[in-house]
């Protein structure tokens, strides 16, 4: 089934870009655009056709997917760019950019009022730039769910996994919430290789102490060998981490949640330092220095 679907892919920076290719590579018909073009037509010498606007890049696309930075993006490429106006009868929308709960329910607003025939399904992703290129990610799907068998086999190019999580809203909340927890893992690495660190202790005897760690899970045993051999290049950068902490204090009390805001304040200060653009590793290098 999955052979049939024509699928558009707007937006090829770290997330995109091998998403694209691991559609084209698995015989999908797929249209790309980029802001930048140079993005694109990396993936048109492997056999995406490369559209000049987002209009020209959905025409002829049976499933739409945006993965761009944020909901400003989304909502600029969806209206000003005109790729919801010239979206097929029927098509299916899957928004795949993080974006939080309130974009979400703007893109709902925007679609039930302007496009009411297209499927609009929120869909963020859990995983990064490795897992990208691999097709393992893991899919927070939320929408109707009729479309859930059109788009399945899709998804299944893209990822390991796919959680049907519940109504549009429903993948964005969860997303938030996997993040969050991801940021504490994240700046636990961090503060406690800064405090050894303080302490006088070799970077390197740290690292040492917490391999085979029940503590460590998978996803921060990787992380520590990135920093211990000072590599922050990016797989998750700083700056979408500090955007997705704020995603998921916006709306919330924020008192309710002292230290994910004291951790956004000092993520906000690495930022500023220029280091934005790093793997959120990064951290513990502002902190050491
Ligand atoms: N990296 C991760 O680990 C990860 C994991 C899960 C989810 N995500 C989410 O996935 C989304 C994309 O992440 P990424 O890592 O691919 O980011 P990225 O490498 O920074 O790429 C951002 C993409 O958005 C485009 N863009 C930004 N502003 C735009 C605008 N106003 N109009 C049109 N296009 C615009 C960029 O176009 P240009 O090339 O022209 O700049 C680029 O294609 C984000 O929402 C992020 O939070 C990321």
């Amino acid at each position: 089934m999955a052979e049939r679907l024509r699928v558009a892919v707007l937006g090829l920076g770290g997330m995109g870009r091998p998403m694209a290719t691991n559609l084209v590579r698995a015989g999908l018909p797929t249209f790309v655009w980029n802001r930048s073009p140079e993005r694109a037509r990396e993936i048109g010498e492997h056999g995406a056709e490369v559209a000049d606007t987002p209009a020209d890049a959905v025409r002829r696309a049976d499933v739409v997917i945006t993965m761009v930075t944020d909901a400003d993006a989304v909502l600029s490429i969806a209206t000003d760019q005109g790729m919801l106006a010239a979206m097929p009868q029927g098509a299916i929308w899957a928004q795949m950019s993080t974006i939080g709960v309130a974009g979400t329910e703007r893109l709902a607003r925007l679609v039930s009022e302007q496009r009411p025939d297209v499927v609009l399904l929120d869909a963020p992703v859990a995983g990064s730039r490795g897992p990208a290129e691999q097709g393992k990610l893991v899919i927070l799907a939320s929408g109707p769910d009729e479309a859930r068998d059109r788009i399945s086999p899709l998804f299944d190019v893209l990822g390991q996994r796919t959680a049907w999580v519940g109504p549009v809203g429903a993948g964005s909340r969860i997303k938030l919430v996997n993040n969050l927890l991801l940021a504490f893992i994240a700046e636990g690495l961090a503060e406690s290789i800064a405090l050894g660190q303080s302490l006088g202790l070799d970077r390197q005897a740290v690292l040492n102490a917490f391999q085979g760690s029940p503590l460590v899970a998978p996803w921060a045993a990787e992380k520590l060998q990135r920093i211990g051999q000072s590599d922050y290049s990016p797989q998750y950068p700083l700056s979408l981490a500090l955007k997705d902490v704020d995603l998921a204090l916006e709306g919330v009390e924020a008192d309710r949640f002292p230290v994910a805001d004291s951790l956004a304040a000092q993520w906000r200060w690495v930022v500023e330092r220029g280091l934005g653009g790093e793997d959120v590793t990064v951290v513990t290098r502002a902190l050491e220095d």
